[in-house]
């Protein structure tokens, strides 16, 4: 019989390197189960960020003395770090943006304004976060295109079946879908949906965000044109993000942000545009951040996107089990093998607020609202969930505290 060794990581050893761990809240534990809000950051990313920022920075592309060079080096090496960590082509189709958010608003302005207009279709999920919802919201109502949406059933799953209805209402030019949902933690069948999308002559918009962290991604293998993600949700600083993008398309594209770095030259007359991806880049670049953020894929590389996924499978799988047990709780999304480490739910009665303000209490960090995800929330009929959601250095004891929390919250309000 074949013997397969699964990729397994050591949490306990994990948690050595998380500085928040040595906190207490209220004489207690911290228990942060809000890693999808942002996770916390690993002492190897400080260090090497502090260190970077006391003898490797200064200004990126511009100068040409030593200091300058090592600048360049270092986020110029990020930029590689995190066009192999999606498997891109080249790391020319990587730009560097604030977040997430940038990055879909980037497609959708520079893309969207000069490709979209009357008798076109804007297709978006009932799942997405805003910042891959309102963008193409706008720009389709700039352009005259048409908005519509693929709509999820009582699992929290997209309904596929309405693809061929879709696509007779006009032509579809652009699909944007999460990878994973960050309210429901649903994974997402977006090579289907990039299949589909080719064959209407689309593009396919994908983000990321929630995905990049928890699951190894590969851009070719899911067959998307666009790809967004953050580093803050994967061990990095926040304020930088990144977009990956088709390279025929990022060249045809017109800029996005205009000013110093994205020109190639400037006369009164004209301006013209710098090459990939510095086209794209205007402006001083948030560089340690970058440089950060390569750190912190390498980080999480070395511990291994299986290992983390299956880590979170487990935990995910534990706690939609032990919240089955409490017939006053309902939880949002599908079965936990079709879904990343992140539980939505609700407490009869008590408002998310009110769930996660007791839970504080507890030394349990958890969210409490629409987590920028209104249009799911009116589908699922609440205002509000609370969401829990897991990852490298969460331990099933902190499930078993949530439990335990949720029963004083039933106690005291409930
Ligand atoms: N997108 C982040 C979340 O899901 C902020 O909470």
């Amino acid at each position: 019989m074949a013997v397969t060794t699964q990729p397994k990581l050591d949490a306990q050893r994990i948690r050595a390197d998380f500085a928040y761990l040595e906190e207490l809240v209220n004489g207690k534990p911290f228990a942060y189960l809000d890693s999808a809000v942002s996770t916390q950051k690993p002492r190897q990313v400080l260090d090497a960020m502090r260190e970077f920022y006391e003898h490797s920075y200064t200004n990126v592309h511009r100068s040409v003395y030593r200091l300058a060079e090592r600048a360049t080096e270092g986020f110029e090496g990020a930029r590689q770090k995190v066009a192999a960590f999606v498997n891109a082509p080249s790391e020319r189709e990587v730009i560097f943006t604030r977040s997430s958010t940038e990055a879909l608003n980037l497609v959708a302005y520079a893309w969207g304004l000069d490709n979209l207009g009357k008798g076109d279709l804007v297709v978006v999920t009932e799942l997405e976060h805003h910042s891959n919802f309102v963008p193409w919201q706008y720009v389709a109502k700039r352009t005259g295109a048409t908005f519509r949406h693929i709509p999820i059933d009582d699992q929290g799953e997209l309904q596929l079946d309405v693809l061929d209805s879709l696509a007779r209402e006009g032509t579809v030019k652009v699909v944007a879908n999460n990878l994973v949902s960050n309210s429901l933690g649903t994974i997402n069948p977006v090579e289907k949906l990039a299949a589909w999308a080719h064959e209407q002559g689309a593009i396919m918009v994908v983000d990321a965000a929630q995905a990049a962290p928890h699951r190894p991604i590969d851009v070719q293998a899911l067959g998307c044109d666009f790809l967004a993600f953050s580093s803050h949700k994967m061990c990095g600083p926040s304020g930088v993000g990144a977009l990956w993008g088709r390279r025929e398309l990022l060249e045809e594209m017109s800029p996005f942000n205009l000013g110093g770095e994205m020109i190639r030259s400037v006369s009164i007359d004209k301006t013209t545009w710098n090459e990939l991806p510095y086209k794209f880049e205007a402006g001083t670049p948030a560089i340690a951040e970058a440089y950060g953020f390569g750190v912190a894929i390498d980080y999480i590389s070395e511990i291994g996107l299986e290992a983390i996924e299956r880590h979170e499978q487990e935990l995910v799988t534990y706690a939609m089990g032990r919240l089955a047990g409490l017939d006053w709780v309902t939880v949002y999304g599908p079965p936990a093998d079709r879904r990343a480490g992140i539980v939505s739910f609700n407490v009869d009665g008590v408002h998310p607020h009110d769930v996660s303000q007791l839970l504080d209490w507890e030394g349990i960090a958890v969210r409490g609202g629409h987590h920028c995800t209104q249009p799911l929330m009116t589908r699922l009929g609440v205002s509000a969930t609370t969401r829990a959601s897991f990852y490298v250095y969460t331990i099933p004891e902190e499930v078993d505290r949530l439990v335990d929390g949720l029963h004083k919250v039933k106690k005291s309000l409930g």
